[in-house]
């Protein structure tokens, strides 16, 4: 009888240690726990050779599209994790919020290496998510910064969110602790902020976003640098669309460049000066300036991170055959 009873009991809770067991994992299914490196080994072997030699021919191309598609991707995971919403056309969806409309680039790009990694595996067995996951490791590596080991998996939502990206993406006036909080409310540290930022080590900003910052009085600008801005970005208007390097002297390579204009505040976003401007992040913006493969590993660590936000438990998901349209 005793041993029945405690068999009984052991059961009871066999069951439930079951029980709970498959609850956790059906809270973790889409997440991060679900993404692993060898996810396309047998599915898809040739698909990372694939990716990486189509941005070989497109940042060779035009060296922009390399730093698009690492916009693309930041801007696809903030927006309810990595889930390829961002690629969705629409007017209700994610390309047309503010930060978006007129200003993300390089879709072409990603159709471009989809159509390819289709052609290699087809029916849709590699989702946009982790295209553009790959696709912004290597762009990272083939502007000259460092590479990391991408963990895949990720699937493609049916639906994107215009409100979720307005809500979700810090904008360019943004001060220290609104850009704190933006990546604190995606589990992302004040240090994973400031190296992510280091991205604008690469790429462009239009006129619309720096206009005050080099126009405006009390910036901490260097006037020479604002002042050779002011011509092509006057203070009366126009010119929205004029690009500048969002790191002057060397736009298209990805080095430390950025921070070090920083420290001689050459910031060209009154966020990106935020970073170096007495605050918190003072000492890591210097040290990122003087010790380049410092940046270069954190940038690594941070996009691993940046990469496993998932999208909420439940949200519909499939792998997209075309990274514009649900299937
Ligand atoms: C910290 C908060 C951030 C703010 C406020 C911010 C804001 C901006 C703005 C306003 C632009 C110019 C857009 C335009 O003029 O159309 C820009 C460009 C860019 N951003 Fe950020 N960004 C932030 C973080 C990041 C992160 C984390 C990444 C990637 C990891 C990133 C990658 C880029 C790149 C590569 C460009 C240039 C894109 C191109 O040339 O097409 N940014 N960002």
């Amino acid at each position: 009888m005793a041993a029945a009873a405690v068999s009984a009991s052991s059961s009871r809770v066999l069951v439930l240690s079951f029980a709970l067991l498959a609850a956790a994992v059906s809270s973790l299914a889409g997440t991060a726990a679900a993404l692993s490196t060898g996810y396309y080994n047998k599915r898809c072997p040739s698909l990372q050779p694939a990716v990486r030699s189509a941005m070989a021919r497109a940042v060779a191309a035009d060296p922009n599209t390399g730093a698009a598609v690492l916009r693309l991707f930041f801007h696809d995971c903030f927006v309810n994790g990595c889930d390829a919403s961002v690629l969705l056309d629409g007017p209700a969806g994610e390309k047309a919020a503010a930060p978006n409309a007129n200003s993300l680039r390089g879709y072409e790009a990603i159709d471009s290496v989809k159509s390819q990694v289709e052609a290699a595996c087809p029916g849709g067995v590699v989702s946009c998510a982790d295209v553009l996951a790959l696709t912004a490791r290597d762009a990272v590596s083939l502007l000259g910064g460092p590479s990391w080991t991408v963990r895949l998996g990720r699937r493609d939502a049916r639906a994107a969110s215009r409100d979720a990206a307005n809500a979700n993406l810090p904008g360019p006036g943004s001060g220290l602790p609104a850009l704190v909080a933006a990546f604190a409310a995606k589990g992302l540290s004040p240090r994973d902020m400031t190296a992510l930022s280091g991205a604008h080590t690469v790429g462009r900003a239009r006129c619309a976003t720096f206009r005050g910052r080099v126009n405006g009085g009390g910036e901490a600008i260097n006037a020479t640098y604002a002042a050779g801005l002011r011509g092509a970005c006057p203070a009366g208007g126009g010119a929205d669309g004029a690009l500048a390097p969002l790191d002057a002297e060397t736009p298209d390579a990805f080095d430390n460049g950025y921070f070090r204009a920083l420290v001689q505040r050459r910031g060209l976003l009154h966020s990106d000066q935020e970073l170096y401007n007495g605050g918190s992040q003072d000492a890591l913006v210097r040290k990122y300036a003087s010790n380049g493969p410092a940046f270069a590993g954190d940038f690594g660590r941070a996009m691993v991170r940046m990469g496993n936000l998932a999208p909420a438990p439940g949200t519909p998901l499939e792998v997209r055959v075309n990274c514009r349209r649900p299937n």
